[in-house]
């Protein structure tokens, strides 16, 4: 029989323990999501101290929660029970799902999944929460390439429903169908799209981003205006220059390069002031400074 369409799908493999490699700002709200959806969690980070601030990004979003009414103290310290962090590759061994979320490099994450090969079951299914890098080329730098997939999620990844799954020319449809069902118990909703650089949310998204920049640049608007304009006229929830900062603009300027070089749409060409704020280490809301500036790294408040 047809299976409704409300139903949660059944999964091939029985999969509890998910792996994310990469700590930062997605790497960290990954961990959030999957913990507080039951599962067990292995975050790996690259050295000692890269693992201790992932970890206090996890405590910190959670103790968010925690001041704000929305989680009790005791399931705080149930989620957080749930999570080893470590810079050991090898507590990977028995996930059924590893979820990568290193830096926006080719070369970087091709070296992950080639490492992943001799670490994990031959079935465990390896994601790349890729932004805009072709999942194929990273795919191919493993064993087994039908078993890799695009599971893409939104910033602040605890918070946004959306997550895309890519599948590649290869990607086998029975771990298709398991990542649905992993989106699914996650409580997120997947759209499933083909492996072309920046997907459907970060191909419009960043082209209008990146006008926003120019317009800035330009001195066309000030930044409150171009926010203001956005968010009071058209009813999104922050602003494009707000929104870069949360992003983080080296993540945007990555983004952008890649679906540019894929394109050659002028629409996505970066802004040059994105390259020089990123040359003075004005990141966004991780470093304290974008277009605005922070409380501290990491603070949503504007001073
Ligand atoms: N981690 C966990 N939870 C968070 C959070 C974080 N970093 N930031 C906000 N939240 C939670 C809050 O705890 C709150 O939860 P509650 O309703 O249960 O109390 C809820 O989100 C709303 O937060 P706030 O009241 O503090 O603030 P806002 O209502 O202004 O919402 C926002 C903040 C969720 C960031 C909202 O402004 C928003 O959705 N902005 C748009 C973000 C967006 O477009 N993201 C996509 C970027 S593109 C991308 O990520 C792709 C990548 O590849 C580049």
């Amino acid at each position: 029989a047809t299976p409704s369409v409300c139903e949660t799908p059944r999964m091939a493999r029985e999969i509890t323990k998910i792996g994310v490699i990469g700590l930062g700002t997605m790497g960290a709200g990954i961990v959030e999501v999957c913990a507080r959806s039951g599962f067990e969690v292995v975050g790996i980070e690259m050295n000692a101290e890269a693992v201790e601030r992932g970890r206090g990004h996890l405590e910190n979003s959670t103790g968010r929660a925690v001041s704000r009414g929305k989680m009790t103290e005791e399931d705080q310290k149930t989620l957080l029970g749930r999570v080893t962090t470590t810079d050991d590759m090898s507590a990977l061994a028995d996930c059924g799902l590893v979820i990568e979320a290193v830096p926006e490099r080719l070369d970087i994450k091709r070296d992950v999944f080639g490492k992943l090969d001799d670490i994990v079951a031959e079935d465990a299914i390896l994601a790349t929460n890729t932004s805009s890098l072709s999942v194929t080329d990273i795919a191919t730098a493993t064993r087994y390439p039908s078993r890799v997939v695009g599971f893409h999620f939104f910033n602040p990844a605890p918070v946004q429903k959306l997550v895309e799954i890519i599948a590649t020319v290869i990607t086998a449809p029975d771990v298709l169908d398991d990542v649905r069902a992993i989106a699914a118990r996650l409580g997120k909703e997947p759209v499933i799209v083909g492996d072309q650089a920046g997907f459907i949310a970060n191909r419009l998204l960043l082209a209008y981003l990146n006008r926003a920049v120019v317009m800035y640049e330009n001195k066309y608007a000030s930044r409150e205006d171009i926010d203001a304009a956005m968010v009071l006229g058209c009813g999104l929830p922050m602003g494009p220059l707000a929104l870069l900062d949360l992003i983080g603009l080296d993540v945007a300027y990555a983004v952008l390069d890649t679906i540019y070089k894929e394109g050659r749409d002028k629409l996505h060409a970066p802004a040059p002031m994105l390259k020089h704020m990123i040359s003075a280490g004005l990141l966004g809301r991780k470093t304290g400074r974008g277009f605005y500036t922070y409380e501290k790294p990491g603070s949503g408040t504007v001073v």
